[in-house]
Parts: structure tokens; C-alpha cells; sequence
């Protein structure tokens, strides 16, 4: 018997002023970017950015319906465009954001179980760390080098073929 610890690194930075490189223009552009959601059923907007490792710029947001289940997640909205629209190309960082007029949104945002698998699967995919910066409209920020630190003991390709037998 062994008892397994394992770590997660989140680095929490004041607010957005204090981001290092392109961090901070790829968060502000994902603050703007909730006004295009459509969530008129939780009025909780999500907007997620990704920068891609040929400069390329990827948004998603959230896209609800009146058949709740069916609505999909700022993040896979813009997984699945990114992997369309530039085929081949790694994700670098993902700047994430929402507004609301019902909840406060100062509080960082942090991806739902089934985008963390999504997330997985990407940065499997591709062999590169994906960079999440999460963050409310304003406020703290949440910065997490490695996506798959959100994900311990997840489900990956490796799992259906390096199974010993
Ligand atoms: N939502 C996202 O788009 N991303 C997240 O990380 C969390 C939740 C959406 C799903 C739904 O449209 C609304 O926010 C409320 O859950």
C-alpha cells in the first residue's frame, strides 16, 4: 500500500496589470469577447481566447439551448475551432473570462470536468502545454502552466492502448 500526493501549481496573480508577456492582451481580448456568448438561460457569459504556437488568435463562447444538455462550453467552442480552422497547429495558452449581470464575476472562472478533458486530450495531442488564464472581468487572475494539472487521474489515449495485459 502506498499513498499517492499529488501536486497542482495555480500561480494567482492580483489582477491582469501584473500578467507577464502576451498574457494580459489575450485575457482582456477574452473579457471583451463574453458579449458574444449566447446564454440568455444563465446569463453567465463565457468567452475563452486561445493563442495558437503560429501567432494565430482562436475565440469560443459559450453557446446555450432550450434543450439545456445541447448547449456547449466556451472552451470546447473554441478547441473545436481552433483544431478546424488551423489543423496541426499546438495551442499555446488559453485566456479564459465570463460576465454576468446576476452573479458577481470578479471571482477567476475554472473550466467545467468534461472541458478539462477536452483540455487533456489537446495538449496529449499535440505534446505542448497549454497555459490557462482564468479570470474574472476584473480582479485576481489564475494562471496554470500545465492543463493537465486540472485533470489527476484522467482518462487518456494512453489508457485504452499502454494497458498491460
Ligand atoms: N460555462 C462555460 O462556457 N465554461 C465554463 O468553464 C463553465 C461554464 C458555461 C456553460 C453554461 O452555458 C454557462 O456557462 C453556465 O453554466
Amino acid at each position: 500500500m502506498k499513498e499517492i500526493q499529488i501536486i497542482i501549481r495555480a500561480v494567482e496573480y492580483a489582477s491582469c496589470d501584473e500578467l507577464y508577456g502576451d498574457d494580459a492582451e489575450l485575457l482582456q481580448t477574452a473579457r471583451r469577447t463574453t458579449q458574444y456568448a449566447y446564454a440568455p438561460y444563465s446569463n453567465f457569459k463565457v468567452a475563452a481566447v486561445g493563442l495558437l504556437s503560429n501567432g494565430a488568435i482562436v475565440s469560443g463562447t459559450n453557446q446555450e439551448n432550450a434543450s439545456f444538455p445541447v448547449g456547449i462550453c466556451a472552451e470546447r467552442v473554441m478547441l473545436s475551432a481552433a483544431s478546424s480552422l488551423h489543423p496541426g497547429i499546438p495551442i499555446s495558452a488559453i485566456a479564459v473570462s465570463y460576465s454576468s449581470s446576476s452573479v458577481k464575476d470578479y471571482v477567476p472562472i475554472t473550466p467545467c470536468g468534461i472541458c478539462r478533458q477536452t483540455l487533456m486530450e489537446y495538449q496529449e495531442r499535440f505534446k505542448q502545454k497549454i497555459r490557462l488564464i482564468l479570470s474574472g472581468q476584473n480582479g485576481k487572475v489564475l494562471v496554470i502552466e500545465n492543463s493537465a494539472h486540472l485533470l489527476p487521474f484522467a482518462f487518456e489515449s494512453s489508457s485504452l492502448t499502454d494497458q498491460p495485459l
